[in-house]
């Protein structure tokens, strides 16, 4: 079968990296893809957002699954409208995706389904909220309810950080829409982790647990990007969390949606912290991770177009996922000023010395431009390797970037630090 990705970046890479690998598939195509997907699949120039577009690709080309990368895409319907064609989609419809586009409905729902999360209330207007945020603890945790790239959540240490973040919600608009009603809600700490799984109606595979890390620099220092680095599986987080992350976070979340009559079919990928009372969700998001999806697709031995099938489908019976007992690390390098301003065009070199033994590199801002690979975004490359030990994976990746060069080129040097 032919089989159509939607997206542009190193999670969307990696998974027609994974799909191609499939004997079932014939074809792997990316919407619109990078200068690395266009190796292992054709790159098609259609907006992905472009519902139209998508589907007259389908029809032309004989595509008989899209798989969806982007949360956006969800939130804007993508999934329906395919499914207003007959055409088999992997993701959830708006309706259930409204689990990420809006923490004020996540929230409510793991409050009427027990599932334990932090203590929140929600606000759609700027002087309650104020009022609130004056009488909590600190520190407090300000959301923007809806999808804001990464940039919608402050943890408040004092009432005046809490009440400038209400402004930018509320007043400023900083987020659009996004901000118009706001979370505020308990601050958590812990070990934070995450982990994904694949779902249909109420039945769900599980993902090994991973790591992301978010901000910039070392040390967890600077603005907060789309991710710079994953390390999979944690040695902290044992099976028994796993299970209580699967049998208190996941299921009891798909059966509350079920009954809601919005069935979750796609991927759902829980933000947690295990506190000292065990897992509590951060969040939740319904599509696959970037850049957990590069290192997870690293640990999969299985095939994992029947899955895709049959959570598209919505029935996962007969299908399983298996892993490898493996440590993955993922090292994200990206273009120089980013997540600020960054310019793009450089050359990149390296890249073939760089694969080497158990590394892979799944691209994420690049393009190609004859023989040559440019940087063409923020998140530029995604240096993946897998070792018997994190610290085996780790030196390998390592080795891998320090291959690789373009101008202005930044990547973390403490990926895996704090799991180690
Ligand atoms: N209640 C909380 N307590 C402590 N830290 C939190 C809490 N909520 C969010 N965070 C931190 O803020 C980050 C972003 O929050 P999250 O809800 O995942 O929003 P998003 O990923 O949409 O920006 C989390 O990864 C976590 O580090
Ligand atoms: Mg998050």
């Amino acid at each position: 079968m032919n089989i159509l990705v939607l997206g542009s970046g190193g999670r969307e890479h990696a998974l027609a990296w994974k799909i191609a690998q499939s004997p079932l598939v014939e074809k792997v195509y990316i919407a619109s893809g990078n200068g690395g997907s266009s190796e292992v699949g054709e790159n098609l120039p259609i907006d992905p957002n472009d519902h139209t577009a998508v589907i007259a690709a389908v029809k032309e080309r004989d595509i008989e699954l899209v798989v969806v990368g982007p949360d956006d895409l969800l939130a804007g319907g993508i999934v329906d409208a395919l499914h207003a064609e007959n055409i088999l989609a992997f993701g959830p419809t708006k309706a259930a995706a409204e689990v990420e586009w809006s923490k004020a409905y996540a929230k409510g729902i793991m409050k009427e389904a027990g599932i334990p999360t932090a203590a929140s209330e929600t606000f759609t207007d700027f002087d309650s909220a104020v009022a609130y945020v004056k009488e909590q603890t600190l520190p407090i945790v300000v959301k923007a309810s809806g999808l804001a790239l990464g940039k919608g959540v402050t943890i408040a240490y004092t009432h005046q950080e809490a009440e400038d973040a209400l402004k930018e919600c509320f007043v400023d608009a900083k987020f659009g829409t996004s901000g118009n009603e706001v979370v505020i809600e308990e601050f958590m700490s812990g070990l934070e982790f995450s982990t994904h799984a694949i779902c249909a109606g109420t039945k769900a595979l599980m993902f090994p647990s991973s790591q992301d890390h978010k901000r910039i620099f070392d040390n967890d220092e600077g603005p907060n990007t789309g991710g710079m680095g994953v390390v999979a599986p944690l040695a902290q987080v044992s099976s028994e969390v796993m299970d209580q992350v699967r049998d208190e976070i996941v299921l009891p979340l798909l059966s509350a949606l079920e009954k809601k009559g919005r069935p979750f079919s796609g991927l759902l990928y829980p933000g947690i912290m295990l506190t000292t009372d065990g897992p509590k969700v951060i969040e939740f998001n319904a599509r696959f991770g970037d850049p957990e999806t590069q290192a997870y697709m690293r640990l999969l031995d299985s095939d994992i177009v029947p899955v895709l099938l049959a959570s598209a489908k919505g029935d996962l019976k007969d299908v399983f996922l298996s892993w490898g007992t493996d440590s993955v690390a993922c090292v994200s390098m990206a273009s120089g000023g980013y997540p600020g301003s960054y310019e793009k065009g450089k050359v990149i070199t390296g890249l073939t010395d760089a694969e080497e033994g158990s590394v892979v590199v799944f691209h994420a801002g690049t393009k190609r431009d004859r023989d040559d690979i440019l940087t063409n975004g923020g998140r530029v490359l995604n240096v993946t390797a897998t070792g018997e030990t994190l610290s085996m994976a780790l030196d390998a990746a390592y080795a891998g970037v320090k291959k690789i060069s373009f101008e202005g080129a930044q990547y973390r040097s403490d990926i895996g630090q704090k799991a180690l």
